[in-house]
């Protein structure tokens, strides 16, 4: 019931946002809010801006962008202060198509759409609200009416400059419907919606042969001229390309370097003179943001050609690279997941991170600076601390070239690999070791993926998988830990029985067999050497610690792990180190006895409890770093 009621409420809010009034009411919405005969550009510059601005050592993070695009904010950062704002502010980029050049899958088509569909949000808004002249198909702005020499004395009255001529069917429509007089026209306020065909629209080539320019730029409907007697009857023509419905908003252009050339000459007026034309119509004002995207191959084919200078003039392109953090690319795949059918799916922890080490190992270049090798390079991109680096040297390394991330493996290829296998395998959770060997094995069947490129793969796929044999060691090793405090008190007393018998010189009686035995040096020294004790010093050591229990026993006090601090340092390190032994034999053992057992259990559980496993991952987890400790 509750969507119900939500649906019903939105209907309701949508409705209050309707406005619709004479040309005169809408001159008094603009004394007051002069913002609402914004352009196209100034929209969406604001658009960006309204969603807020993160100040970040020097950098802009523009939080518009920060939902559905990860670890690409210093290109969004070139992308709003070299082409938006500049634009919004009139300045001559905007003339130019926006050109978005990356590699595939690295998120241009996300940009575009998170640009439609943010404008369509922010329609709905105060400080995003479109006002058109009603009736019009291509909502032509109602500042347009406003005669060419009246429009010095506007600007001076209301701050705001008028750009675009009266389309001739409105200007037909002045005369006719309302006798000239212009503060009758009725304004209404429109909402921007690509699916209604309102101030957002796609544009994609399609067979040139077949393709109609029409679908770009609307046109004649010959079928009414002779309702009309001529063919440049306004009301003959279609207003419904693109172009035209696009109007007020943006247009995306798909494919815009493969489409005919016809189709572009159309863009050139359009952009330059803010204008098109059709056929043998008047030309059409528009006013809107033209984005179009492609790859780094095309362009540069484009750009050979030297027929395309004018057009190539009139675009401005803004490098979409890959994202070269590993921290974002596991962004990047969760996102996918979330959005794909293997959602169900159980990923073992750590699986996502390590695909990205991979991926980004990909993108990355070798520098020239001799002690930066890639894998330290990738850490430093994703701000970790790398010893004997600054973030001066990070910037450097950044500047280093100027086309990294132009190339390397993509996104989708990933998600396509790890689904496959699930699919395939039918499997239910998936883990690092699945995913490499699913990304090594589809390295061959990857189209774009030369044979140099391939052995430099397979290299990182190897990197990759050490750093995971690191992570899943110290994810177990702090998995036993989880009973540490009892270790540790175990340890300690058997230190302490040692060192007792060793400095009464007497034996000490194994709990188990009640066989009499020497002290155990070695497992003293072992403790001993972990804080530096050498062998002269241990007797002294070992005095001291017998001394300081029988102080706490005078003042009855009991003597435990936290009494002494030195000895307490000495027991947690040869825990840790010791931590491998046990690690090892548990792990490892076919036949576990009871102990191990119970202990198995317990690592398992901490596992899932904390770390997020699930009971298959975590077993698999365990015989893995078994096998890795016995190597
Ligand atoms: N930097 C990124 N941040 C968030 N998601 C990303 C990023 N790069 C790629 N993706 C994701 O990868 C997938 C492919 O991206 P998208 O389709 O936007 O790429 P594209 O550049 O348009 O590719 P193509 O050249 O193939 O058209 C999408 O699911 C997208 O969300
Ligand atoms: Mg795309």
């Amino acid at each position: 019931m509750d969507i119900l009621k939500k649906i019903q409420s939105y209907r309701e809010e949508e409705e209050k946002l309707k406005w619709e009034g004479t040309f005169s009411d809408y001159l008094e919405l603009l004394k007051e809010r002069p913002y609402l005969a914004q352009s196209a550009h100034s929209r969406v510059y604001n658009m960006i801006k309204s969603a807020g601005i993160e100040e970040e050592n020097g950098h802009h993070k523009y939080k518009f962008f920060e939902h559905e695009i990860y670890g690409l904010e210093d290109s969004m950062e070139k992308l709003v202060e070299e082409y938006f704002h500049p634009a919004a502010k009139r300045l001559d980029v905007r003339k130019r198509i926006l050109l978005l050049m990356g590699p595939v899958s690295g998120g241009k088509s996300t940009l575009v759409n998170i640009l439609k569909r943010g404008l369509e949000d922010f329609s709905h808004t105060d400080e995003g609200a479109i006002f058109a002249i009603k009736g019009c198909p291509m909502h032509e702005d109602p500042l347009h009416l406003i005669p060419h020499h009246l429009r010095a004395d506007f600007q001076d009255e209301y701050g705001i400059r008028i750009e675009g001529n009266l389309s001739p069917l409105n200007m037909m429509r002045l005369e006719e419907e309302y006798g000239g007089r212009i503060e009758d026209v009725l304004v209404e306020r429109i909402f921007f919606s690509e699916d209604k065909r309102c101030g957002i629209g796609t544009f994609s080539p399609s067979d040139p042969k077949s393709q109609d320019i029409a679908d770009l730029t609307g046109s004649i409907d010959f079928s009414t001229i002779a309702e009309y007697g001529s063919e440049s009857d306004p009301r003959a023509y279609r207003f419904d390309g693109e172009l035209n419905k696009a109007n007020r908003g943006m247009m995306e252009f798909q494919e815009m370097l493969k489409c005919d050339e016809k189709f572009l000459w159309h863009l050139l007026s359009l952009t330059q003179e803010g204008n098109f034309k059709a056929g043998r119509f008047a030309l059409i004002s528009a006013d809107e943001l033209i984005v179009a995207h492609t790859n780094e191959a095309e362009y540069r084919s484009f750009i050979a050609n030297k027929k395309n200078e004018a057009l190539h003039s009139r675009m401005i392109v803004m490098p979409v690279p890959y994202n070269l953090k590993v921290s974002q690319e596991e962004r990047i795949y969760e996102k996918m997941i979330r959005q794909s059918d293997i959602k169900d799916v159980h990923i073992a922890p750590h699986t996502l991170r390590v695909a990205a080490m991979f991926t980004i190992l990909t993108r990355l270049k070798d520098s020239t600076r001799g002690q930066v090798d890639l894998l330290k390079k990738m850490r430093l991109y994703d701000g970790e601390s790398v010893e004997g680096f600054s973030d001066v040297d990070v910037e450097e390394l950044q500047r280093e070239y100027s086309d990294e991330g132009m190339s390397g493996i993509d996104p989708r290829y990933v998600i396509n690999r790890i689904s496959s296998t699930i699919i395939k395998k039918e499997m239910t959770s998936i883990n690092a070791l699945d995913v490499l060997r699913s990304l090594k094995d589809g390295l061959d069947s990857h189209a774009s993926i030369s044979k140099d490129d391939k052995e430099r793969y397979l290299n990182f796929i190897s990197i990759a998988r050490k750093e995971y044999d690191e992570l899943a060691k110290k994810e177990v090793q702090k998995a036993f830990v989880y009973s540490y405090e009892e270790s540790a008190v175990t340890l300690m007393d058997n230190y302490l029985d040692n060192v007792e018998a060793y400095c009464n010189k007497s034996k000490i009686r194994d709990p188990l067999t009640g066989e009499e035995l020497n002290p155990d040096e070695k497992l003293m020294r072992s403790i001993e050497e972990q804080i530096g004790i050498s062998e002269n010093a241990k007797k002294a050591f070992r005095e001291e610690i017998l001394i300081r229990i029988s102080a706490y026993a005078r003042k009855g006090k009991k003597f435990d792990y936290h009494s002494h601090e030195r000895l307490r340092e000495a027991i947690q390190k040869k825990l840790f180190a010791d931590l491998k032994d046990i690690v090892k034999i548990t792990t490892s053992t076919k036949t576990p006895d009871e102990q191990q057992l119970k202990k198995m259990n317990e690592v398992i559980a901490t596992l899932i409890d904390e770390y997020g496993y699930n009971s298959s991952s975590a077993n698999e987890l365990l015989r893995y770093v078994g096998s890795l400790l016995n190597r």
